[in-house]
């Protein structure tokens, strides 16, 4: 069976976070919508030019323009025997999209997690990312082991400009409201479990694969 897991969650949930240490378990490749925006934005790509305002103010980045970029990314053949998506589906015409590609032969599961805005908004402001590689660190839970470069590829850290409080929170108004319908779209289909995204990592990963048994 073709496996495929969607983490769902409010910004700062741990979607980048757990779908990277899921992928390097199960040996499965880990698609996220944000960070080939970021990577297209950095590289100035028409993608990029178009998608800069909608990411820097905390709005979704209009569905034709990330529909048809993901459609693109699935084409290659390392997904050929499943997936993780950090960031997609964000929307009800999105989850469409995926419904389309989504046959007998896949095992499809949603995660969903769970925290609260001042917690997310807390814990978004100690985020730093390799402005490299892109591997995700926390100032106190997860720190480098040299202050301000990553330990992977001593890259510099940076902060995201979309982390910024008032982004954040914006952010947080915009998933309430386009985002999180997806809960009860795949609830009703049988096919979510929700999971504290609060806990330490061990543990979430733990009740993720609990749920998945893969
Ligand atoms: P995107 O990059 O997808 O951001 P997001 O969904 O807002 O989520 P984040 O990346 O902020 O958080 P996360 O849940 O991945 O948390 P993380 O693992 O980093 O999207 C950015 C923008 O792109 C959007 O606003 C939109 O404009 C656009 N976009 C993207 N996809 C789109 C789509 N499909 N449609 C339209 N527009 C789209 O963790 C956060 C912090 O917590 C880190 O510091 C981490 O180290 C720490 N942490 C995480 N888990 C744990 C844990 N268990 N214990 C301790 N620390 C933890």
């Amino acid at each position: 069976m073709k496996k495929v897991l969607i983490l769902l969650g409010p910004p700062g949930a741990g979607k980048g976070t757990v779908g990277n240490a899921l992928a390097d378990e199960w040996e499965l490749p880990l698609i996220s919508s944000g960070d080939i925006l970021r990577e297209n934005l950095k590289k100035k790509t028409e993608i990029g030019n178009k998608a800069k305002q909608y990411i820097e103010s905390g709005e979704l980045v209009p569905d034709e323009i990330v529909i048809e970029m993901i459609e693109q990314e699935l084409k290659k053949t390392i997904y050929i025997n499943g997936f993780i998506l950090d960031g997609f589906p964000r929307t009800v015409n999105q989850a469409k999209m995926l419904d389309r590609i989504v046959d007998n032969s896949t095992d499809l599961k949603v995660i969903y997690l769970k925290a609260d805005d001042d917690f997310l908004v807390n814990r978004l402001s100690n985020r730093r990312i390799c402005e490299k590689c892109g591997k995700i660190y926390h100032l106190i839970n997860i720190p480098p082991i040299k202050e301000g470069i990553c330990d992977i590829c001593g890259g510099k850290l940076m902060q995201r400009v979309d982390d910024r409080e008032d982004v954040v929170r914006r952010r947080l108004t915009v998933y309430k409201e386009q985002t999180a319908p997806l809960i009860e779209y795949y609830r009703n289909q049988g096919i979510l479990s929700i999971i504290n995204g609060e806990g330490n990592l061990r543990d979430t990963l733990s009740e993720i694969k609990k749920f998945t048994k893969w």
